[in-house]
């Protein structure tokens, strides 16, 4: 395992891990010389970049395109890409999306699903590939499960979760995230869990640490901001600002 992967494993039960989206190359360089640990090319970058209604219309052209323009920007944060919907139906399939990620500069790769998924993340992990997980809510299945919702909160989901978590752990993955699942499940699944997890969703002080959508931080998406999110900057204030500033100066007779 290489020494920036080694160095998040690290923090486990002593620093919280900051983890934020970027899908570009501004976004990215600005992240890392914040200091974030992970910055994670994430599939939202569908909604965030593309205009898509949700994940389920990415594809791996436009993981790689966005990675390596992060994988450029980059130079301490580890850079997490996501593997897009269908692009790892089999332990083979994982392990060649994965490969195609690490080739642009990504450092780690993290798919969706627990259980599921654990034979896939093995596959990955054996080939040297460092693997983030995701349990709880997940994105990609939100046309099949009707939805975002809350996980965890009956006793059989939350049991269910906690499977996810320990299969995740068994195929040998680094961190995993947790989005949208009750908060005293989130605690339970952290104290269990000896990688580390990172929080969406799942509670303040709940995970080893939290990830945050670089749009949702910044206010930069102000057309849906899910109930979670705590924006610190109204950045797409600040560009309608300037842009009608801009026409404004333009349209001024000489
Ligand atoms: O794509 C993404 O931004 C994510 C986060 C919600 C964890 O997967």
């Amino acid at each position: 395992m290489n020494s920036k992967i080694q160095a998040i494993l690290a923090k486990k039960g002593n620093t919280p891990v900051s983890e934020i989206t970027a899908y570009d190359y501004p976004s990215a360089r600005l992240a890392d010389e914040a200091g974030v640990d992970i910055i994670l090319v994430g599939d939202s970058l569908g909604m965030m970049m593309l205009g898509y209604p949700d994940t389920t219309h990415v594809k791996l052209s436009h993981m790689l395109h966005h990675t390596e323009a992060v994988a450029r920007a980059a130079k301490n944060a580890v850079v997490v890409a996501d593997m897009p919907i269908h692009t790892y139906e089999t332990p083979e399939q994982a392990l060649e999306t994965a490969r195609a990620l690490m080739a642009v500069g990504a450092d780690a790769v993290k798919l969706e699903g627990g259980a599921a998924k654990e034979a896939h993340i093995r596959a990955i992990v054996q080939a040297g590939i460092p693997v983030q997980g995701h349990i709880g809510l997940l994105p990609q299945k939100v046309k099949e499960e009707g939805g975002y919702r809350m996980h965890g909160k009956t006793v059989e989901e939350a049991a269910a979760i906690m499977r996810d978590m320990e299969a995740v752990v068994r195929a040998g993955a680094f961190s995993m995230v947790i989005e949208c699942t009750r908060h005293s499940v989130a605690a339970e699944i952290t104290k269990a869990c000896p990688i580390v997890t990172i929080g969406i969703g799942a509670g303040k002080g709940t995970c080893d640490g939290e990830v945050a959508v670089f749009h949702d931080l910044v206010g930069g998406f102000p057309w849906f901001v899910p109930g979670f999110a705590r924006p610190r900057a109204d950045i797409a204030a600040d560009i309608s600002r300037a842009v009608k500033e801009y026409i404004a100066d333009v349209q001024r007779p000489q």
